[in-house]
């Protein structure tokens, strides 16, 4: 795992509801309200998300008056369907103070409350499925606290602030999976409702902002600059980046490995002051961007690069700009989290006790990467294989948080795959990598629809071997490719 570097850190889909033509044909009757305190009863975290909500895009206008402390103003308009009669919105939201809330531009009843993190806002008539809505809210102040007790030192998740100190410049910005995007932007957070995202960002002069997407013209205030970023292909709320720092934005040659060859546009953004040997790291984006595209077919969004951080954090995949901190500036991390791009942000898990998903395949790109530079793919397999003896191993639909980015999310997943490989052989095993990708792309899935999916392309046999590494309590034998 990426994550605190050298250390063993143990560290549903659209519901279709039963909305008969019978009851959109009766108009007198006024439509059946769902009760409010439906949430999207997630396995890991039952408390996330409204029941029916469709949150279809996030548009975000930040003000940072002063980086590095947590204080933030702003406001999000957020575009709404819903799959069922909602009477009120019940977003995530764990934030600043809310001044006021906007229901296609007019003021309605709100209401916060904490020890649910959610945002309740009271609507003059029910959404209905088929229309859509603008909700904005509009607030300011410091940012909710999230932890994630999963790693050894409990992280604190969602927007951070990096104090200036030596000569450095204080920097915010978001590192959030699985749950911490609700601690400064009222969402839906949940990753089975993907959204495009405009993000704006307002820093004094002199500081860059940078986000999800691809950047737009920058404009300037009175002592200020401000930023926009358009994320057009929908993304899960944790993996919208938001960075704030005195940057150097460097930038790159775009990479033809979009879909139908289209330009990848290439962009990095370094802290003021990184050490050339920390920004050659990224030297190689261009080569992981051809080498994983081979395997996993087109890459998925318009832009990619890194924002490096300064403190000693785990590294996360945040969609099309990757945040890492200098504990893990190596090759090895940069290849997981722009694998992640594909696995995780694009086809992302319908529930987080399917998070090996992502993670299984993030850590499998770190062996198709060595074999590219001619290391021995099955010598890391069997490193893998080593840690699930020597430090146990469980079956790979989590069942409770502390397992979501454990060893086995991360290598015991990626050891499942290698087994469909050897099992399928390498051109049957691309075949399916594609084949999975172009299926899944933009959406959802779950490990059952995984599994499923895998009999369709590479038969029982393909499946067979894939469902033991996934279900079986006790460790399956170390999977070997043919010839090595
Ligand atoms: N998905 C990250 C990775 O493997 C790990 C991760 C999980 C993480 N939760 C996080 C990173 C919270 C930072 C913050 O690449
Ligand atoms: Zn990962």
């Amino acid at each position: 795992m990426k994550l605190f570097s050298k250390r063993n850190l143990l560290l549903l889909s659209a519901l279709s509801v039963g909305w008969t033509v019978a009851q959109t044909s009766l108009p007198a009757t006024p439509p059946q309200v769902a009760a409010p305190a439906e949430t999207l009863n997630d396995p890991i975290f039952p408390g996330l998300g409204q029941a029916g909500l469709d949150v279809r895009h996030y548009d975000l206008s930040l003000t940072v008056e002063r980086p590095g402390t947590p204080e933030f103003y702003g406001s999000v308009t957020l575009t709404l369907a819903s799959t069922r009669p909602l009477g009120e919105i019940r977003l995530d939201f764990l934030g600043p103070t809310v001044n006021a809330v906007r229901w296609n531009g007019m003021g309605v009843p709100f209401r916060t409350d904490a020890a649910l993190q959610k945002l309740i806002a009271t609507l003059p008539a029910p959404l209905v499925p088929g229309q859509e809505a603008r909700l904005t809210v509009v607030y300011g102040g410091r940012p909710g606290v999230v932890l994630d007790p999963g790693f050894s030192t409990p992280l604190q998740l969602g927007w951070q602030s990096v104090p200036a100190a030596d000569g450095r410049a204080g920097a915010n910005f978001t590192l959030s999976e699985p749950n911490g995007t609700h601690t400064f932007l009222p969402s839906n957070d949940h990753p089975s409702d993907k959204a495009s995202f405009t993000t704006r960002v307002t820093v004094p002069e002199g500081f860059t902002a940078a986000a999800s997407g691809v950047e737009g013209p920058v404009t300037t205030g009175s002592g200020t600059r401000t930023f926009t970023f358009t994320q057009t292909r929908p993304i899960p709320t944790y993996a919208l980046g938001i960075h704030v720092n005195r940057f150097d934005r460097v930038t790159a040659p775009a990479v033809p490995v979009g879909v139908n060859g289209s330009p990848v546009a290439r962009r990095d953004y370094f802290p003021v002051g990184t050490p050339g040997n920390v920004r050659a790291v990224y030297d190689r984006t261009e080569r992981a961007l051809r080498v994983l595209s081979e395997w996993f077919g087109p890459y998925p969004f318009a832009a990619y690069g890194v924002a490096l951080v300064t403190p000693r954090l785990p590294a996360l995949e945040t969609a099309t700009l990757s945040t890492i901190p200098p504990n893990l500036a190596t090759e090895r991390t940069a290849v997981h989290e722009l694998a992640h791009q594909w696995f995780g942000n694009d086809l992302s898990p319908a529930t987080w006790a399917d998070v090996w998903l992502s993670e299984g395949f993030a850590t499998y790109a770190e062996l198709l990467w060595a074999e590219a530079l001619g290391e021995n793919g099955q010598a890391v397999a069997a490193r893998w294989y080593d840690g699930q003896v020597r430090g146990g191993t469980r079956p790979l639909v989590a069942t409770r948080e502390a397992q979501l980015f454990d060893r086995s999310a991360y290598q015991r997943g990626a050891l499942a795959l290698h087994a469909l490989r050897a099992a399928v052989g390498d051109d049957a095993f691309r075949a399916f990598l594609r084949a999975h990708v172009a299926r899944f792309s933009g959406g959802t899935l779950g490990t059952a629809d995984f599994l499923a999916f895998s009999r369709t392309q590479t038969g029982e046999r393909g499946e067979a071997a894939l469902r033991m590494w996934v279900e079986s309590p006790t460790l399956p034998a170390l999977p070997v490719m043919a010839g090595r």
